[in-house]
C-alpha cells in the first residue's frame, strides 16, 4: 500500500469512528461565520464568550415541505434578544435569513434527505475575547453558527400518550435577572429544572417566586377549563413563544375564549385539558402534571382541535 493510500485509509477510519461516536454530527450542515465547515471537526474558540459565560443567543426554526416557518418572526425575536443582551449583531436579518435558508437547502441536498424536514438552529455569541468583564473584553465582534439537521418531532403515538410534567421547586428566572423574554443560550436554570423533574416525567414546569406557573423548560404551557383556554401572560416573565402566539390567534379565530392570566399550579391539576406549545412539538397534549392525570390520560378535544388547526394554517403562514 502506498503511503498516500495509508493516509487516506487512516483518515477514512478516523472519520467513521468520529461519526459512530458522535452520531449527532451525521447529515448535519454547519456554517460558522458564513463558512460551511465539516460537521465532524467544526469547532469554536475556547475564548468564545458563549462558552466562557453562556453569553449567547439562539433561535430554532423548523421546516414544513422544506420551507422554514416564521423565519421573519424568529429573526425579529433574535434581534429583540440582542437588544436585551446589549449585543451588537454582526449581520443583518436578511443575511442571517439567507444563510439559514441556504443551509436548509444544503441539508436537503444531502443523500437521502431531499424529503426530510429540517431543524435549523442559529447561535450567536458575543465572540471570542479576553477573559473578564472589562469593556475591552466584551466589545468583540459577535460570532454565529448555523446548525441544520433532520427534524425529529414527536410521533403520533407519543401524541396519544401526551407528556408527563412535574412542577419543580426551582423558580423560573425573574425578568429583572436573566429575562426569560430574551432567548439566550444560557439554559442552566432550565436544565436543572429538567433534571429535578426526574424519572417518570418527560420534563419540568416552573413557577415564579410568587407561586404562579410560568412556562416549561423549553415550551409554553396552557390549560383548558370549561371551554376557556388559559395561559400565563408575557409580563410574568416567559418567552414570547411563536407557537404560543399562533395558538392564541387560532383560538380566537375558532371562537374559543382565551385568557392570559396568572395562576397557581393547582389549576393544572383541576383542568379539563393541559397542553404545551413549541416550534418542534407544535400544540401537544399533557396528560399528567405531578401526580394528577389530566383528561383521562388522553389528548383533550380542544387540544386536538388547536393542533389540527395549527397544521392546517401552516400553509397560509408560509405563503
Ligand atoms: C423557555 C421557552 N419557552 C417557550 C418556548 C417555545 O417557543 P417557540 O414556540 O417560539 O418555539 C421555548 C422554545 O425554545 C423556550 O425555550
Amino acid at each position: 500500500m502506498l503511503l498516500e493510500e495509508v493516509i487516506l485509509w487512516t483518515r477514512a477510519c478516523f472519520t467513521a469512528i468520529v461519526a459512530s461516536v458522535n452520531p449527532f454530527v451525521e447529515n448535519t450542515i454547519i456554517v460558522i461565520n458564513g463558512q460551511q465547515v465539516d460537521a465532524k471537526t467544526a469547532s469554536i474558540p475556547v475564548f468564545d464568550r458563549g462558552f466562557l459565560y453562556g453569553d449567547s443567543l439562539y433561535e430554532v426554526a423548523r421546516t414544513y415541505g422544506g420551507k422554514a416557518l416564521f423565519m421573519s418572526e424568529h429573526l425579529d425575536r433574535l434581534f429583540e434578544s440582542a437588544k436585551l443582551a446589549r449585543m451588537q449583531l454582526s449581520q443583518s436579518k436578511e443575511e442571517y435569513r439567507r444563510q439559514m435558508e441556504a443551509s436548509i437547502q444544503a441539508f436537503r441536498a444531502l443523500p437521502g434527505q431531499s424529503q426530510s424536514e429540517a431543524y435549523c438552529r442559529i447561535i450567536v455569541t458575543r465572540g471570542a475575547g479576553k477573559i473578564g468583564f472589562g469593556l475591552n473584553c466584551v466589545m468583540t465582534p459577535t460570532q454565529y453558527v448555523i446548525l441544520t439537521q433532520k427534524l425529529e418531532p414527536p410521533s403520533a403515538e407519543q401524541f396519544q400518550k401526551g407528556f408527563k410534567y412535574r412542577v419543580v421547586e426551582r423558580f423560573r428566572n425573574h425578568p429583572n435577572a436573566t429575562d426569560p423574554a430574551m432567548k439566550s443560550g444560557n439554559y442552566l436554570n432550565s436544565l436543572l429544572a429538567f433534571l429535578e423533574a426526574g424519572d417518570g416525567f418527560d420534563d419540568a414546569l416552573l413557577c415564579n417566586a410568587d407561586g404562579h406557573l410560568t412556562e416549561g423548560t423549553t415550551f409554553n404551557i396552557f390549560y383548558v377549563k370549561n371551554g376557556i383556554v388559559v395561559t400565563s401572560p408575557l409580563d410574568i416573565g416567559i418567552l414570547d413563544g411563536l407557537t404560543r402566539r399562533a395558538t392564541l390567534e387560532l383560538a380566537k379565530k375558532l371562537k374559543i375564549p382565551v385568557r392570559e392570566v396568572r395562576f397557581p399550579k393547582e389549576r393544572l391539576y383541576e383542568a379539563d385539558e393541559v397542553f404545551m406549545t413549541s416550534t418542534i412539538k407544535e400544540v401537544f397534549p399533557v396528560t399528567k402534571v405531578d401526580q394528577h392525570t389530566i383528561a383521562k390520560g388522553k389528548p383533550g378535544p380542544i387540544t386536538e382541535k388547536l393542533n389540527q388547526a395549527f397544521r392546517k394554517e401552516v400553509q397560509t403562514w408560509l405563503a
